[in-house]
């Protein structure tokens, strides 16, 4: 290979990787697969935690029915599959994978870069969290609950993101795949590597991924 050929070459590498990259910023998911899954009793029949997790990753489809089941437009005026507390639709779904945090815009049913880093790690205290293909970081933006006189804004909080959490656990029992829900989560520093505002407040992590 001549001079300029090698040139040429190297440039198209270099162009390739800076492409790989820039994709990653954005991943758009395809529509999501409404038709799937086994029945909803059979579902519920087959609800349950899991912590023991293959070393498998989530296809695309798979991550983006995921999401849209969690909390995903259903509703042509934008409400969600989730129900929230006077539609304040206050929390936000985080996805720390190994390619980086992502967070989910529902409205694009795309993910959107956060911080291209691994911070699987830091979404629990428990081993398998590192590993796990996904964990599911639940945020509420406390400025989007305009709470009025007599409101408890933090049961609301809790219970929206419960309704959340369980779509994920009815998703993962309708496709074969495992999770489990997490409270023991390091918030403080969590938060300072999701690089959160002080609005911002992590509530339950969820893990995902292919049963053992
Ligand atoms: C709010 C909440 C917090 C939880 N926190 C953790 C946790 O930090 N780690 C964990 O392994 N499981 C956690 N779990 C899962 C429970 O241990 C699990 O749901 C319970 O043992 C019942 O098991 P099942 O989900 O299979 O019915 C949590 C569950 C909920 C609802």
């Amino acid at each position: 290979m001549n001079h300029s050929c090698l040139m040429i070459s190297t440039l198209l590498v270099m162009a390739a990787a800076a492409f790989a990259q820039e994709s990653a910023k954005l991943i758009k998911f395809p529509a999501p697969d409404k038709n799937g899954g086994i029945p909803l009793m059979q579902a519920l029949n087959q609800r349950h935690s899991t912590r023991d997790l293959a070393d498998k990753k989530l296809t695309k489809e798979l991550l983006g029915n995921l999401c849209w089941a969690a909390f995903g437009i259903n509703r042509e005026d934008g409400r969600r599959t989730a129900p929230s507390a006077r539609n304040w639709q206050e929390i936000s779904l985080y996805l720390a994978m190994e390619e980086g945090l992502y967070l989910y815009d529902a409205a694009e049913h795309a993910l959107k870069l956060v911080v291209a880093q691994d911070l699987r790690k830091l979404t629990g205290m428990q081993e398998f969290v590192a590993t796990a293909p996904l964990n599911v970081v639940y945020v509420a933006d406390t400025q989007k609950t305009g709470a009025r006189p007599g409101d408890d804004a933090l049961l609301y909080l809790g219970a929206d993101c419960g309704f959340i959490a369980e779509n994920v656990y009815l998703y993962c029992a309708s496709t074969g795949l495992a999770t489990v829900v997490r409270g023991m989560v390091g918030r403080e520093e969590l938060a300072k590597a999701m690089q959160l505002e002080p609005q911002h407040k992590i509530l339950l992590s969820q893990t995902v991924g292919f049963p053992k």
